[in-house]
């Protein structure tokens, strides 16, 4: 937590203005304000939209975005580990989610990288993104499918 906490400094100024303008807002919004920010200043989401290409046959994003073998990535930067209603997870997903981890960009990072270490006996059958720009940039392209509620 501490490294992300440090990587996000950066973005942090830039995000302080709009995240503190409404004082009602939680920690938790700002957090994931923050996370979106670094997100997309991180990568390139057009170049991301690509990389979804690989993610598509099991994932949707977007309006009307339902399960298939997995589930929609909508709201996915900050959201709790396996959060999705109705989808069923792995026994493992379901451990980490009870233990309230959150995904962010570092724990994003870590499970796109090779799902396996992260979470073992994940059900997700995706051998990994070798390329450190390929899951920047795939990261960057969910962060656009990734609102923070002001209630
Ligand atoms: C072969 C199907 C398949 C492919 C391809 C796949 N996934 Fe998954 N994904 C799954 C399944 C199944 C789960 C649920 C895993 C579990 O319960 O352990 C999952 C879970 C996830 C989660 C966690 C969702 C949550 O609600 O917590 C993320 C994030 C994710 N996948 C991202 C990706 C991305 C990004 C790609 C493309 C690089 C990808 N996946 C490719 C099947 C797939």
């Amino acid at each position: 937590m501490k490294l992300i906490t440090y990587a996000l400094t950066g973005a942090f100024m830039l995000a302080s203005t709009t995240a503190f303008a409404e004082s009602h807002e939680t920690p938790g919004e700002n957090m994931q304000l923050m996370m979106l920010e670094t997100a997309l200043a991180a990568g390139d989401a057009e170049a991301g939209k690509k990389v979804f290409k690989k993610c598509k046959a099991c994932h949707t994003l977007g309006e009307g975005a339902k399960s298939r073998t997995g589930p929609p990535l909508n709201n996915i930067i900050g959201a709790g580990l396996g959060e999705f209603e109705g989808f069923k997870y792995s026994k493992g997903m379901m451990a980490m989610s009870e233990e309230g981890i959150v995904w962010t960009i570092e724990n994003l990072t870590a499970f796109l990288t090779k799902p396996r270490n992260f979470i073992a006996k994940t059900k997700m059958s995706y051998s990994g993104l070798k390329k450190e720009a390929d899951r920047a940039n795939l990261i960057a392209y969910l962060a656009t499918f990734t609102t923070v509620e002001d209630e």
